[in-house]
């Protein structure tokens, strides 16, 4: 089955159930600064969710358009895309679980003709402490549903330990079955709207387990776990509360956002576990082997270069059609990064010559009849991407002079050379590496990134969400987070090496946000390291106080922070916060707490890439 016909029986179907259709929105928000791009169908409906009436009445379906930056380095997988569709029926204050359950597996195994022994559920199992109770209204619906098809499901809590138990509904905390734009509840920022969610797998069967070689193969596999056997198709959202200053109240309507992939779902009715492998993305694929004069499945680096470069430029076919250029900020820096990165794994197929608008060609091609705006932009998308091509292959050839210039100089590149090449011409550290080897030598990547985070005016470092520097209040719970941030500052440091800088910093009263530079995803036993780094300094109670210092005996002193901080300079001196005698130096404006023994307990709740280079960590006290 196409992408297009899923598309079609989907929105028909909830037609039927008297939905209206509605077309996507633009991958720019409206009105929205705290989002650079929709990632998800609920972004242009929040208004109606928190209790606005939508203009076409309570009952609306649609195929938005999303684009997930955070998710760019995953992409090269089987299922994992920057820019995706996502089916959407939305209850606005009219239906709820029941009707919702009965329809999406209605659609599911009646309308596309999905096999039901192969769906699996997922359901939120409550959590006291937020006062929202296990959802065992959706496990009985779901219930009725599978014994309609003859199957007996049974429902278990999950547990690492014991994986799938025979069951068929699981229960999850909020880490999994909540949903919210800011995800799990401690996130959320107050008057956010989000609750318990019910998502959706298909199973493509054992064989497809790839933990043999992973540090995961000793564990039990289960529908969350990230072997490749489950995918996640679908997600129904019984979005019913909106977060306040001590918890949750209920919304002034009680809303269903279901999203589906569609891509996901046509993998699944194709039975084939590998996205790439839908026809949206046939003759674009075919292109790119016909360049090459290879195929996409000779062997699986093949298959990651490929999918790379298909999903980078189909992500920017769209975002350029929604009014995007590449440049060096905002929306723009991911397109040009996005384009840049094809261009490279291009490379990585030896594609010598422009290819990147013959792609797009084949994927305009593929998408038009659906989104006309894709035709009648085709000549700017295509001038766009050419331009742009165009600038990166001639970076990449003055890069590669200056590559051979330094090297007959100094008989070697070293991580200054690298980081050189990077910041005066845009080369990718990459590629530097691999031109390196190819004579023999390795990059020390340590002194890259060293070099990286002393330089303070490189363009902005990537992220889903702009950067608002400083505090969002001066609340106590904002300030100890502001406190606990110093302190992870120099845990990561401390973990992970000198080369950690801080590249933006975000405090709300419910978390922390810090982005740092750092090359790889840290381990488990990393993040559990800098937690209790952390959380034995704060039990030590150290005192916090500040010294107001010129600008060299604050570097004498080892102070790490931005030296041109505005809120930190005083008249041509600096203010530089310590925590302990030594622990934590940090040029800083405040305001900082007394005492770390008043922060409680400090908990990393998500690492995650945003962009070459840094990483970002969301944490929190309790
Ligand atoms: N808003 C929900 C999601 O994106 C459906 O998963």
């Amino acid at each position: 089955m196409k992408l297009s016909d899923v598309r079609k029986k989907y929105l028909d179907f909830f037609e039927k159930k008297g939905h209206k259709i509605v077309p996507s929105a633009s991958l720019l928000p409206e009105n929205d600064p705290t989002t650079l791009f929709t990632g998800s169908g609920m972004q242009p409906m929040v208004q109606y969710l928190l209790g606005q009436a939508h203009p076409l009445g309570k009952r609306i379906t649609n195929s938005q358009t999303c684009f997930r930056a955070q998710d760019i380095d995953e992409v090269g997988d089987n299922r994992h895309t920057t820019f995706f569709e996502m089916l959407g029926n939305w209850s606005l204050g009219d239906y709820f679980k029941e009707e919702q359950i009965g329809w999406i597996f209605e659609f599911l195994t009646k309308e596309i003709r999905l096999d039901p022994n192969k769906l699996f559920v997922t359901v939120f199992r409550g959590n006291e402490s937020l006062g929202i109770p296990r959802d065992s209204e959706s496990v009985e619906l779901w219930k009725k549903a599978f014994a309609e098809v003859g199957i007996d499901a049974v429902d278990v809590d999950f547990s690492e330990r014991d994986g799938m138990q025979s069951g068929r509904i699981f229960y999850f905390d909020e880490t999994k079955n909540w949903w919210s734009r800011s995800g799990v509840p401690e996130n959320m920022p107050v008057g956010e709207p989000g609750g318990p969610d019910s998502e959706m797998f298909w199973d493509f069967g054992e064989e497809l387990k790839l933990h043999e070689n992973s540090r995961f193969k000793d564990e039990q596999c289960h529908v969350n776990c990230d072997c490749g056997r489950f995918l996640e198709i679908g997600n129904n959202v019984f979005m019913q509360y909106k977060k306040t200053e001590t918890g949750f109240e209920a919304l002034p309507n009680k809303n269903v956002d279901f999203g589906g992939g569609l891509e996901r779902i046509t993998a699944a009715i194709n039975n084939t576990p590998d996205i790439f492998l839908i026809d949206a993305f046939d003759q674009a694929r075919k292109e790119i082997e016909s360049i090459i004069g290879k195929k996409y499945n000779d062997n699986d680096d093949f298959k990651f270069n490929f999918r790379v470069i298909l999903d980078h430029i189909r992500a920017s076919v769209f975002l350029i059609a929604d009014g995007v250029t590449p440049s060096n900020k905002d929306q723009g820096y991911f397109v040009r990064r996005l384009i840049r990165r094809a261009v490279r794994f291009g490379h990585k197929l030896e594609i010598q010559d422009f290819f990147c608008s013959q792609i797009a060609q084949s994927l305009i091609d593929a998408y038009k009849n659906n989104y006309p705006k894709l035709e009648k932009q085709t000549k700017i998308i295509l001038d766009k991407l050419n331009e742009e091509e165009k600038k990166f292959l001639k970076t990449l050839s003055k890069g590669e002079r200056e590559f051979e210039k330094i090297f007959s100089e100094h008989g070697k590149i070293s991580g200054q050379d690298a980081f050189l090449l990077y910041a005066t011409f845009g080369f990718p550290l990459e590629l530097t590496e691999e031109m390196a080897q190819e004579k023999g030598q390795k990059i020390d990547k340590q002194i890259f990134s060293e070099e990286f985070g002393k330089h303070q005016n490189l363009s902005r470092a990537g992220s889903t969400e702009k950067f608002i520097g400083g505090l969002a209040d001066h609340s106590t719970e904002t300030v100890k987070l502001h406190t606990a941030t110093h302190m992870l500052n120099q845990a990561l440091r401390i973990v992970l090496g000198d080369h950690v800088f801080q590249r933006g910093s975000n405090i709300t009263h419910q978390r922390l946000r810090f982005d740092f530079s750092h090359p790889d995803r840290l381990t488990d036993e990393q993040i559990k390291q800098v937690e209790s780094i952390v959380n034995e300094n704060i039990q030590k109670n150290l005192p916090v106080h500040f010294e107001i210092l010129d600008l060299e005996t604050a570097k004498q002193k080892g102070a790490i922070g931005v030296f041109d901080d505005k809120y930190a300079q005083l008249g041509g001196k600096i203010k530089v916060y310590f925590i302990g005698e030594s622990f934590s130096k940090e040029v800083c404006g405040g305001p900082h707490v007394e005492n770390t023994g008043e922060l409680g307990r400090f908990k990393i709740q998500k690492e995650e890439s945003v962009g070459s280079g840094v990483r970002r960590i969301k944490a929190s006290l309790n």
